[in-house]
């Protein structure tokens, strides 16, 4: 099970336990890091006090992931979290980053003796959830922005985050992406990979995207992945995309170098940026499926102004109301190669 609150994992974190286990269980909130379809890409392997981190070659996306960027986006996502949770616990985290296809970082810890004081990135793990929907009529202050595209790097070439707010660009974002929306959903392999992922809300699946936080009751989200299969849906999808992006206060770009090194740079970045504005009350929503085409995110990455090509875009705002719903997680004892 992973922790429900950083105030729990404090309380249950092995002190006085040998350093192995302290990484395997650093690993039980690591893991809140999203995803793309909440597809858990990772693997691992702890050796003494090192961490081997791995991409899961048993979960491939063919139509929805390719080139395994959004694989290697979402392991950045999970560094920056191992970081995160590595610092509060004192336990001196080195990341560094290993050019395999598979193998994709190591990283180094001393042995944990305590916890300083919980940060509000590391209370912003259990608080994140990937919502979707409309935002309300509410700016984001410069001084955020400014403190979510801030970061320390480790030794990453850092991506370049561009934010937009004025409606007229968030308005031409939300067209190039549902007009992309529309495409791929005519795409009957892609509609089929896609329901694949979509669970019921009383599944007792530990991975995928359950129909709750896709804002569906239970009996709609029985019924969805089978429509979603079947029908497309792409009109539908792209009006709910196009709505949701052109009420969003601000939407982040992220570019790089086409490469596993550049991704997973850009969900380290992500990451602090999209935790960030969770400490500060904010959510946000990842629009990848709506980037799939390369003359989209050309387009796209135009009106952010980035100079690299665009490898994530997400919005960012504040909606009306509040969940209590945390996605699952698979659990780390199924995720461990054995040494
Ligand atoms: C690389 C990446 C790509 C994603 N793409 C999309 C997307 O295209 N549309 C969407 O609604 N959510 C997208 N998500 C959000 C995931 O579906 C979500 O993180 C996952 O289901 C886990 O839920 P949680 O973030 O609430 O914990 C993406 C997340 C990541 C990290």
């Amino acid at each position: 099970m992973t922790p429900l609150s950083a105030e729990d994992f404090g309380k249950g974190f092995p002190f006085q336990r040998d350093i192995s286990e302290q990484i395997r269980f650093l690993l039980t909130a690591a893991v809140r890091a999203p995803s793309t379809h909440n597809c858990q890409p990772w693997r691992f392997r702890v050796e003494n006090n090192r961490l081997l981190v791995y991409r899961d070659t048993r979960i491939r996306l063919p139509q929805s992931d390719p080139e395994n960027r959004y694989a290697h986006i979402s392991i950045g996502f999970l560094l920056h979290h191992i970081d995160l949770l590595g610092k509060w616990l004192s336990m001196a985290p080195q990341i560094s980053l290993v050019n395999g296809d598979e193998h994709v970082a190591e990283i180094t810890f001393s042995p944990a003796t305590k916890a300083e004081e919980i940060p509000p990135l590391v209370v912003a793990i259990f608080k994140r959830r990937n919502r979707r929907g409309v935002f309300e009529d509410k700016p984001i202050s410069q001084s955020i922005f400014d403190e979510a595209t801030k970061m320390q790097m480790p030794s990453f070439i850092p991506p370049e985050v561009k934010v937009v707010t004025d409606r007229a660009a968030l308005a031409s974002i939300a067209d190039a992406t549902s007009g992309n929306m529309k495409r791929v959903y005519k795409r009957r392999v892609f509609r089929r990979e896609m329901s694949s992922w979509i669970t019921p809300n009383n599944s007792t699946r530990k991975d995928g995207i359950p129909g709750y936080s896709l804002n569906q009751p239970t009996f709609m989200s029985w019924i969805l992945p089978t429509v979603i299969r079947l029908v497309n849906m792409g009109k539908v999808l792209a009006k709910l995309n196009n709505e949701s992006i052109a009420s969003a206060a601000a939407a982040f770009g992220f570019g790089a170098e086409d490469s596993p090194s550049g991704w997973l740079s850009v969900g380290f970045a992500a990451s602090h940026t999209a935790l960030t504005l969770v400490a500060h009350n904010i959510d946000y929503s990842v629009f990848v499926a709506s980037i799939e085409y390369e003359d989209t995110r050309k387009s796209v990455g135009e009106v952010f102004r980035l100079h690299q090509p665009l490898e994530f875009l997400f919005v960012a705002g504040t909606f009306p109301d509040e969940v209590a719903w945390m996605t699952p997680r698979i659990s780390i004892e199924d995720k461990l190669i054995p040494s």
